[in-house]
């Protein structure tokens, strides 16, 4: 796991567009793993400026987003998939039709994740996967006590995200309590994922996902058996982490970084 400090949530959010332009520019047919969220939405904004500078093409991408809320139709503005055209899909050159959301309205609920996951697999699985947080340490909507050795599946929504994500809503009562996510084996089965997280709020639980112990009641902190992990913060989100220097001192050494510095 690498963890890379930028100054600031802009900082931080430009490190993430590069690294997902870099990734679809190394391979054009990429899987992109997607996320939603208040913090991906400056990635976004920063991939859409990339791409009319003529500095990506997704035209031969695909796409498999994190989650959807259950019971909400994909043209419903609260819908991750509205957020998804909203913020990426409409203005970006990527094939709507490789683009894949859960569908919040399966009547089959388990059969749609099943169908999910295996269609991940027939892709030939997730290169470059996208992450947020939750406040409860959820990576997509896997709330604490999800198995790390969980798939797509459906999940009931704690409290905390409920209480998070309503806000979002015109009306806190319009908000599903239950969705359907990755899971976080799916997670841990991408090629290469970057976590973004930003902003005081997310220090307590960076702190725990990052340096404390691997536990179902934290699922970001299944991340540290990820072969291929990239935690992205600000200084805020970064201000409880122990050992800073050091991860100063990768970013500043490595090769791998020498571009970004
Ligand atoms: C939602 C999504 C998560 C996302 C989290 C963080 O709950 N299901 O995938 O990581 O929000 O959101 P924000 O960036 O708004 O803090």
């Amino acid at each position: 796991m690498d963890i890379i400090i930028r100054k600031d949530a802009d900082a931080a959010a430009d490190l993430v567009a590069k690294l997902t332009i870099n990734a679809v520019n190394a391979k054009p047919a990429l899987t992109l793993g997607l996320a939603t969220g208040r913090t991906m939405e400056i990635v976004y904004d920063k991939i859409v400026e990339m791409h009319k500078a003529g500095k990506v093409d997704f035209s031969k991408a695909s796409s498999f987003n994190l989650d959807e809320y259950i019971g909400l139709e994909p043209t419903d503005e609260n819908s991750y998939r509205a957020y998804m055209n909203k913020f990426l899909f409409d203005r970006v050159n990527i094939d709507k039709s490789k683009t894949n959301v859960p569908l919040g309205m399966a009547k089959d609920v388990q059969a749609e994740c099943k169908r999910y996951e295996d269609a991940i697999n027939a892709s030939g699985g997730i290169d470059f996967q996208l992450l947020g947080i939750g406040m409860n340490g959820h990576i997509g909507f896997n709330e604490p006590m999800s198995s790390f050795s969980s798939l797509t599946s459906a999940k009931l929504l704690n409290e905390a995200t409920i209480k998070v994500n309503e806000k979002l809503f015109p009306n806190p009562e319009m908000m599903p309590r239950k969705a359907i996510t990755m899971g976080v084996k799916t997670i841990l089965n991408t090629k290469k994922t970057v976590l973004l997280a930003t902003g005081e709020s997310k220090a307590e639980i960076i702190a725990q996902a990052v340096e404390g112990p691997m536990r179902a009641s934290c699922t970001a902190s299944a991340l540290q058996m990820h072969p291929d992990c990239i935690v992205v913060l600000d200084e805020a989100a970064a201000k409880n982490l122990k050992m800073r220097d050091y991860y100063d001192f990768i970013f500043n050494n490595s090769n791998e970084w020498a571009e970004f510095r």
